[in-house]
């Protein structure tokens, strides 16, 4: 196994980026918008395996939201999410980003791990946009 994480064009890899959505999550979440944001896509040698996205976020300016983040069942247990986690934290900061957030459902105990080993912890937003029961998580990067 080689993964190399690579920063994708959103349109250009449109169709690849959906696809990989659609194995990971099928029906289980909406599919992702790549029109905008910031795209990764992690590679075991040629075969996506994993796709995390980036997205200033609503909540205000200078805030990154952690939008979807998926690993193959077939890579899973290798802390693909927590190596998607750190490279977009870096992307946020190079923008000049001072802050993060993110949603998880409440019974995502391996992203809620991720999170808190990546740093993150739990906030309550002024409108629960996602989940009504889920975990709304913040890091300052600043
Ligand atoms: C959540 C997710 C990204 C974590 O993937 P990951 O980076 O491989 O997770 P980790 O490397 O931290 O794995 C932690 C442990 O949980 C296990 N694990 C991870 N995801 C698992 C899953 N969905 N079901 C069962 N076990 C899982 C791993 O095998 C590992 O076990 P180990 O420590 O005994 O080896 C991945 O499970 C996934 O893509 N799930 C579906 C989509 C999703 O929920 N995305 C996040 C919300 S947008």
């Amino acid at each position: 196994m080689s993964i190399r994480i690579r920063k994708v064009d959103g349109r250009k890899h449109d169709r690849l980026l959906c696809d990989l959505h659609d194995e990971i999550f099928g029906d289980t979440a909406p599919q992702i918008d790549t029109s905008y944001g910031h795209h990764w896509i992690a590679y075991d040698y040629d075969q996506p395996v994993a796709l995390a996205q980036l997205v200033p976020s609503t909540l205000g300016d200078d805030i990154g939201y952690l939008k979807r983040a998926g690993v193959m069942p077939s890579h899973r247990g290798q802390g693909l999410q927590l190596k998607l986690l750190k490279v977009r934290e870096r992307e946020a900061k190079r923008l000049g980003w001072k802050r993060l957030v993110t949603d998880t459902a409440l019974r995502n105990i391996h992203s809620s791990n991720n999170l808190i080993r990546a740093g993150f912890t739990l906030f309550e937003p002024p409108i629960r946009w996602g989940f009504a029961t889920g975990l709304y998580w913040t890091k300052d990067i600043s």
